[in-house]
């Protein structure tokens, strides 16, 4: 399926690949290649992308991360909407979501008819509706199963969740089982260091912290400037 151009430049979400040159779109390409790093020094490949609360950029960062890895050559690579709550990813990619996530986590939705290819090396998986029962789908028996077999059948290299924020609900924690790290996105003009130590703590020993990102700093905070 091709991206919809008409419908991106309607979408809220300001995608950098669009805008090679952008600052941006630079800084999306270094945490990439950073991150392939680290997932490939440890032989991992699932990366959740959550904040502390809501409105931080975690969709910004997940849709335009995972179009960034998109563009390695040869690679695979999967972004899932697992943010039951507040689903984004598919108007940020300016697509429509076939149906509702959870019936392909909980193993009644085929593969072939949840996921969409906007790029050929890009699967995704989008969400058509908000969800309150989110902890339970993801701690339900058939979603690991689901996501183990997906993640073998794409071929897929690296997987982006985008979830809700850790601090709000506890979807994330339901989801850490099933991912080898996380991505914790900070809002550079309002996330605290006490919400962030708040992340750290109820991630500790339960996932490894991949790292976090910096959304939203101000022109000074870069040394591209
Ligand atoms: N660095 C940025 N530059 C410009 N716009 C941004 C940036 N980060 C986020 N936005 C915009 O801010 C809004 C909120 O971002 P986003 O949807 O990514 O938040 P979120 O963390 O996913 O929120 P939620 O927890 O509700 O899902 C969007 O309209 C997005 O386009
Ligand atoms: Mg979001």
């Amino acid at each position: 399926m091709p991206f919809d151009a008409a419908a991106q430049v309607q979408a809220r979400l300001p995608l950098v690949s669009r805008f090679r040159a952008d600052p941006a779109a630079k800084s999306f390409d270094l945490l990439r290649t950073r991150l392939l790093h680290t997932l490939k020094a440890r032989g991992w490949k699932r990366v959740a992308v959550t904040a502390p609360v809501a409105g931080c950029g975690t969709t910004f960062t997940a849709v335009n991360l995972a179009l960034s890895l998109a563009r390695v050559p040869d690679s695979r690579t999967v972004l899932m909407d697992m943010n039951f709550r507040r689903p984004g990813a598919a108007q940020a990619l300016g697509m429509t979501a076939p149906g509702e996530l959870a019936g392909f986590l909980s193993g009644q939705v085929q593969m072939e008819d949840q996921l969409l290819r906007p790029l050929p090396s890009l699967a995704v998986g989008l969400n058509s509706a908000a969800d309150q029962d989110a902890a339970e789908i993801l701690h339900g028996r058939s979603c690991a199963g689901v996501l183990e077999d997906m993640m073998l059948r794409l071929g897929a290299d690296t997987a982006l969740f985008d979830l809700p924020p850790v601090l709000e609900h506890d979807d994330t924690a339901a989801l850490l089982p099933q991912v080898d790290g996380v991505l914790l996105i900070a809002d550079g003009t309002r996330t605290t260091a006490a919400q962030l130590a708040a992340c750290e703590k109820m991630l500790v020993g339960h996932t490894q912290m991949l790292g976090v990102v910096l959304n939203r700093a101000r022109k000074t905070d870069s040394p591209l400037n």
